[in-house]
C-alpha cells in the first residue's frame, strides 16, 4: 500500500504593518493605480524591526500544530524555506527547532526563492513516502522588505513579509498526490539578491537587494507555470476539471490568471492573497493555503493544485487531495 504525506494541519503569521501603494508612491515615481492595474497588489505586510524569519515561522507553526492537535515532539523533520534568513547559520530550521523546545528531530533550510515552498514540499514527500519520516513540518518564511531596495519602483512594489505552515503526515489515506520540481539554473541575470559579504569581482560592490528584469521574467513564468500544469496532470493521468483549487505563488495576478485560463478554471476557484499581501516570496503559497483552509473554502477531499516560480530559475507545483 502507497505511503502519502497528508496535510493535518496549516498555519500562517502576516506583521501588523500594512504599507500601502500611495505610501510607497509618495518615495517613488509610482501610483496605486499603475501598481493594481499591473500586478494586483494595493498593499502588502511589513515586519517591524524585532521580527525575524525564524519568529515569524514559530508563530505560523504553532498554528498549524494546534490545529493538527501535534505535539511538537513527534515532528521528525523541520524544513524550513526562506532567501532571508536569519544567520547564514545555523539554519532557520534549526533557529526555529530550538524556539519549538524540540530536540531529537532534523531541521534544515531550502533555497530555491520563490519556489521554496514547494520544493520543501517535495523534499518532505520522498522522506514520508520512503519511510525515513512520519511528521514533518513545513515553513515559507520571508522578510522580503529587508531585501528590496526602496528606491527602486521596479521591484519594491511587489514584495511583503510574512509566514506560512504545513504539517505532514504519514497516512494511508491520499494526501499529496505528486510533485514536480525543477531548476534552471541559466537565468540568474534576469532576477537575483546578492550577498555583498561573499561577492567576488567583479560585483564585490553590489548591495543585498533585489534585483529584477520583470518583464522577462513574467514571460518565462507564464510558460513554464503552463508547462508545469501540463506535466502534473499527466503524470497523475488526471483532467483539468478535476482540480477543485488553484494556490498559486502570488507574484502577479496576471500571472495567476494566465494558468487558471491554462487549467479552464474561473477565478473563483483559484485562492488570490496578494492584494493586500503583495509577493511574500517562498511564504505565499503556503499563506494562501491557509487562509482557503481556514475560511472553509478549501474541504477534506478536494484536490489542490499548488504551484511556484522563482529565481534560478525555480519552478515546480503539488497536487495534493486534501
Ligand atoms: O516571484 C518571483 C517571480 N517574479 C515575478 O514573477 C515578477 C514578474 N514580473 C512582473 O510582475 C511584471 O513584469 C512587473 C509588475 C514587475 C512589471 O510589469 P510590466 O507590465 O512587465 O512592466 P514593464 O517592466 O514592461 O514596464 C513598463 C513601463 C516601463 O516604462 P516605459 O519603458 O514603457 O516608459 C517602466 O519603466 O512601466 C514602467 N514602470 C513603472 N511605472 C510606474 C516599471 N515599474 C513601474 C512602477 N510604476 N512601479
Amino acid at each position: 500500500m502507497r505511503r502519502y504525506s497528508k496535510v493535518i494541519g496549516t498555519g500562517a503569521y502576516l506583521p501588523e504593518e500594512i504599507r500601502t501603494n500611495d505610501h510607497i508612491s509618495q518615495t517613488v515615481d509610482t501610483s496605486d493605480s499603475w501598481i493594481f492595474e499591473r500586478t494586483g497588489i494595493k498593499s502588502r505586510r511589513i515586519a517591524g524591526p524585532d521580527e525575524s524569519a525564524a519568529s515569524m515561522a514559530e508563530i505560523a507553526a504553532r498554528q498549524a500544530l494546534a490545529a493538527a492537535e501535534c505535539d511538537p515532539n513527534t515532528i521528525d523533520l523541520i524544513i524550513v524555506a526562506t532567501g532571508t534568513p536569519d544567520r547564514v547559520y545555523p539554519s532557520t530550521g534549526c533557529l526555529l527547532q530550538q524556539r519549538l523546545g524540540i530536540k531529537n528531530t532534523v531541521a534544515f533550510d531550502v533555497q530555491a526563492a520563490c519556489s521554496g515552498s514547494i520544493f520543501a514540499l517535495s523534499i518532505a514527500d520522498q522522506y514520508i513516502q520512503s519511510g525515513a519520516a512520519k511528521t514533518v513540518l513545513i515553513v515559507g518564511s520571508e522578510l522580503c522588505s529587508r531585501i528590496v531596495d526602496w528606491t527602486d519602483r521596479a521591484t519594491c512594489i511587489l514584495f511583503g513579509d510574512g509566514a506560512g505552515a504545513v504539517l505532514l503526515s504519514a497516512s494511508d489515506e491520499a494526501g499529496i498526490l505528486s510533485t514536480h520540481i525543477c531548476s534552471d539554473g541559466e537565468y540568474e541575470d534576469l532576477l537575483y539578491c546578492p550577498n555583498p559579504q561573499a561577492a567576488t569581482e567583479p560585483n564585490k560592490d553590489e548591495t543585498g537587494f533585489i534585483r529584477m528584469r520583470g518583464n522577462e521574467v513574467f514571460k518565462i513564468a507564464v510558460n513554464t507555470l503552463g508547462q508545469i500544469v501540463d506535466e502534473t496532470l499527466a503524470a497523475n493521468n488526471m483532467d483539468k476539471s478535476e482540480i477543485d483549487w488553484l494556490v498559486p505563488h502570488q507574484a502577479n495576478i496576471r500571472i495567476i490568471a494566465a494558468t487558471a485560463k491554462k487549467l479552464r478554471m474561473s477565478m473563483d476557484q483559484v485562492v488570490v492573497t496578494l492584494e493586500n499581501q503583495g509577493n511574500t516570496s517562498s511564504a505565499s503559497v503556503l499563506i494562501a493555503f491557509n487562509e482557503a483552509v481556514r475560511d472553509g473554502r478549501i474541504q477534506r477531499g478536494q484536490v489542490v493544485l499548488l504551484e511556484a516560480f522563482g529565481a534560478g530559475f525555480t519552478w515546480g507545483s503539488a497536487l495534493i487531495k486534501y
